[in-house]
């Protein structure tokens, strides 16, 4: 089964007019970076270290190794938050944030009653910017990115040991503007299924399994763009007409215009079975989710009787639970 369907007009011609004018009016939109992790299992990983490693070490495979500055600025991407946990910030977003075909979609490839839209991002990647390979972040009951590593919450949604405690949630882009490049490359048959490449094309969504089902962003602009200006702080704004500048520590530091960067507008929904599932009030701690992790490791053999430090002990949960797609994203 397939986990990705395809709108082929999001909001219609005006509709889609009026997400430009809106996404115009909404700024700055700011890139975001995290400190690496400071204590536990997985000190001193990166927040999607899963992913971030599959990413260099499959493009290390086929002959290229990237400055480490360069990597940086290609994947730091800009956003805004239109909405989020039942707030609106950009009044108009409703049209997205509330769907129809988004929650009929979700209602399928979820399988689950109750689809509760929860937010709504901007995202802008400018050209020379990428999306590794990845699936979502997913949440548990008791356990999210608010205190959990993202890496571990991964590794216990492809692990499929802590289904009884996840929170589906079923994600859809819309793309407003156009590009050239950036491509949403996607395995909606698996990681050993063909890839499916969707153009960033004006006024097209695509509702996706997020969690379940491989995707990434191909570089905007073509294979051979050099990397962005990437600065921590960084912003851009519109200007007035097609215009729009990068700004960092007060001066433009560069210009582009509309189809020349990559605008698309993320969804993400909670899909339950029930409103008993809804009110589901059980949760796992932490500690547990990891001690189940550790025996099955040991149950696979992918562990000894003597657990390895921190850093060993994530990286072995990774490479035991995350299964990427073959190849580098293109
Ligand atoms: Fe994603």
């Amino acid at each position: 089964m397939s986990g990705m369907e395809t709108l082929a007009s999001c909001v219609g011609v005006d509709g889609a007019a009026r997400m430009r004018a809106l996404a115009e009016g909404f700024g700055p939109y700011r890139t975001y970076v995290s400190a690496p992790q400071q204590d536990g299992i997985g000190r001193g990983l990166v927040r999607r270290h899963d992913a971030l490693m599959n990413h260099v070490m499959s493009r290390a495979r086929e002959g290229v190794n990237e400055d480490l500055q360069d990597l940086s600025a290609r994947i730091n991407l800009l956003r805004g938050t239109y909405a989020e946990g039942g707030r609106i910030f950009a009044p108009g977003c409703e049209v997205l944030l509330d769907h129809p075909g988004f929650r009929q979609a979700a209602h399928r490839l979820s399988g689950r009653a109750i689809v509760v839209p929860t937010m709504l991002y901007a995202n802008i990647l400018l050209p020379g910017q990428e999306l590794p390979l990845h699936t979502d972040t997913p949440a548990f009951r008791g356990l999210d990115q608010t205190n959990a590593p993202e890496w571990l919450l991964v590794c216990m949604g492809h692990s499929g040991l802590f289904e009884d405690w996840r929170t589906p949630m079923i994600g859809a882009v819309s793309f407003f503007g156009g590009c050239e490049g950036g491509d949403l490359v996607c395995f909606p048959n698996g990681v050993d299924g063909p890839q499916v490449r969707t153009p960033a094309a004006d006024d097209t969504a695509i509702v996706l399994d997020s969690e379940g089902v491989f995707h990434g962003v191909a570089r905007v602009g073509g294979a051979d763009h050099p990397a962005p200006p990437s600065e921590i702080g960084m912003e851009i704004q519109h200007v007035g007409g097609d215009g729009w500048v990068v700004r960092s520590r007060g001066k433009d530091v560069a210009e582009y215009r509309w189809g020349q960067f990559r605008f698309s507008v993320q969804w993400k929904a909670k899909c339950y079975r029930s409103e008993a599932d809804r009110a589901g009030a059980d949760g796992i701690a932490r500690e547990a989710a990891e001690a189940t992790m550790v025996e099955d490791l040991r149950r696979r053999g992918a562990l000894g009787d003597a657990l390895p430090n921190e850093t060993e002990l994530a990286l072995r949960m990774i490479q035991t639970y995350v299964r990427f797609p073959a190849g580098a994203l293109h």
